[in-house]
């Protein structure tokens, strides 16, 4: 039995992207895989205000199940709603890669879909785009589509090297799919790794910096789709404070690079509008997992380490959506 997202209490992204290209700020888009992970998005962001997109990509559908998923982020709102948080939130399907996965989470009561054929010849991904849209259309969910490629792992999918947007294409992909929201490729990508270090220039302190994004590419698409609202993904910033904590309780992780802060910033006030973020998130609880377990190698109770992992995700997304995204006090 098909259920809509407006009866589990989430919004699609109409007005929250209206209001974050109007306000210069972007909505935060933060995946989830557990309950922590769960809690401390609702948590940070209701108490800073913001609204949100919970995100559910193919890897959280492998490892916590689709219809698992789909309840946790139900009950999530009613949390929210418990707790006195009325901020927008609506929930996403991160990278839908076929017509029929989209329409099942749709029908399941997700109030917004991506559906990503970036790496498809261009006329198919317009065909495939536009049928989901239709699609998704007729149930009042909001559809993000996806032009040029980012490198790095996104989902199963790994590209060697990111394929920029071509901002000659985005008026035609955006005319003939009726997609509602646009992701572009402007030099970021998935992971904790994003740049080589051979790409990276080194700062005074020896710490790797990368090449800056491609605003002329952002700036060009802008003056083409004036208004239209734009998405970044793989846009962690690989925080140096986790990276070392988790290298300093046992960890191996080695020159992990992200976009800089103030970079993500800037671009929050075009018309980039949701900014997705999930390996900062991994790192923090990595992080604080391998410190309590460093420091109390006794201790066996999960609700020991999940705990302090979950209040310290918590924080970053308060950071985060004050300080980067500027969405707190937007909702
Ligand atoms: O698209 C990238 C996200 O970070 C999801 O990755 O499929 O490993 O959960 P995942
Ligand atoms: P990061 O790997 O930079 O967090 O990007 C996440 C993302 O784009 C999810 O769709
Ligand atoms: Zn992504």
């Amino acid at each position: 039995m098909a259920v809509s997202y407006k009866e589990l209490g989430f919004v699609n992204t109409k007005e929250m992207f209206s209001k974050a290209i109007n306000g210069n700020f972007a909505v935060p888009a933060y995946n989830f895989n557990n309950m922590e992970q769960l809690q401390a998005i609702i948590d940070g962001c209701g108490e800073s205000n913001s609204p949100v997109i919970l995100q559910v990509s193919s890897g959280a559908r492998k490892y916590a199940n689709q219809t698992m998923l789909r309840y946790m982020a139900e009950g999530a709102v009613k949390m929210a709603r418990d707790k006195g948080y009325y901020n927008p939130i609506a929930l996403n399907l991160d990278h839908g890669d076929s017509y029929d996965l989209c329409v099942s989470c749709i029908e399941s009561g997700f109030s917004n879909v991506m559906i990503d054929g970036s790496h498809l010849p261009y006329e198919e991904n317009i065909a495939l785009t536009a049928k989901v849209v239709e699609y998704a259309h007729k149930h009042d969910v909001t559809v993000e589509g996806e032009l040029g490629v980012l490198a790095g792992i996104e989902d199963d999918v790994v590209a060697a090297k990111s394929i920029y947007t071509q901002p000659e294409e985005v008026e035609d992909f955006v005319k003939k799919t009726n997609v509602d929201s646009l992701a572009i490729s402007i030099g970021t990508s998935h992971g904790a790794y994003k740049f080589k270090p051979e790409q990276c220039t080194k700062d005074e302190k020896g710490v790797l910096v990368p090449p800056p994004l491609r605003f002329d590419i952002l700036e060009e698409i802008e003056k083409r789709i004036p208004g239209f609202a734009i998405v970044l993904h793989g846009s962690s910033s690989v925080l140096p404070k986790y990276v070392d904590i988790i290298n300093d309780n046992g960890g191996a992780l080695k020159a992990a690079v992200g976009i800089p802060e103030e970079q993500l910033r800037k671009a929050t006030k075009s018309s980039v509008c949701k900014v997705n973020i999930d390996s900062d998130g991994r790192l923090v609880v990595t992080a604080l997992i391998r410190q309590v377990l460093k420091q109390k190698p006794e201790e066996f109770d999960p609700r020991k380490y999940l705990g302090p992992a979950r209040e310290e995700l918590k924080k970053l997304i308060i950071q985060k959506n004050e300080n980067v995204l500027g969405s707190a006090g937007k909702a």
